[in-house]
């Protein structure tokens, strides 16, 4: 993968370049796996905007990546939760959330935080069958 340092908000970050937009299928993702923790998910909405999330359904941590995107949300592909792609909220009436990774896109191609990739989410636990039971939270 490619590092480069693009600004956001003003502020310089370090950004890592993932693929290009077109790589990622239209109403699908791709899955960004990491040397440790769960993959990231990275969605690609109709109109081409790009989102990531921890690729771990906040229900019973279904494979996010292998759901489809419809507007700005993706649905589960186990029991159909809807997660909000901007931050990764379930949809009332279910309840929970999956962690978010900024994200950018320029010049075609997409860009993730290198810091947010190695650091965040790291300590959730492996999806596991059987009963629901309450999911960490995204803090
Ligand atoms: S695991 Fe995603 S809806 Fe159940």
């Amino acid at each position: 993968m490619r590092r480069a340092e693009i600004p956001m908000h003003g502020q310089p970050a370090d950004w890592t370049a993932i693929c290009a937009v077109t790589d990622i299928p239209p109403l699908g993702a791709r899955r960004v796996a990491r040397p440790q923790g769960m993959a990231v998910a990275v969605f690609r909405t109709a109109d081409d905007r790009v989102f990531a999330l921890l690729d771990r359904c906040p229900h019973k941590g279904g494979p996010l990546s292998q759901g489809i995107v419809h507007g700005d949300a993706v649905a589960c592909p186990l029991h159909n939760w809807t997660i909000a792609l901007a931050d990764g909220t379930a949809r009332a009436p279910d309840e929970g959330c999956t962690p978010a990774f900024a994200c950018r896109v320029d010049g075609g191609r997409v860009w993730l935080d290198a810091t947010e990739l190695a650091t965040k989410a790291l300590d959730l636990p492996a999806p596991v069958a059987g009963p629901c039971s309450k999911q960490p939270s995204c803090a």
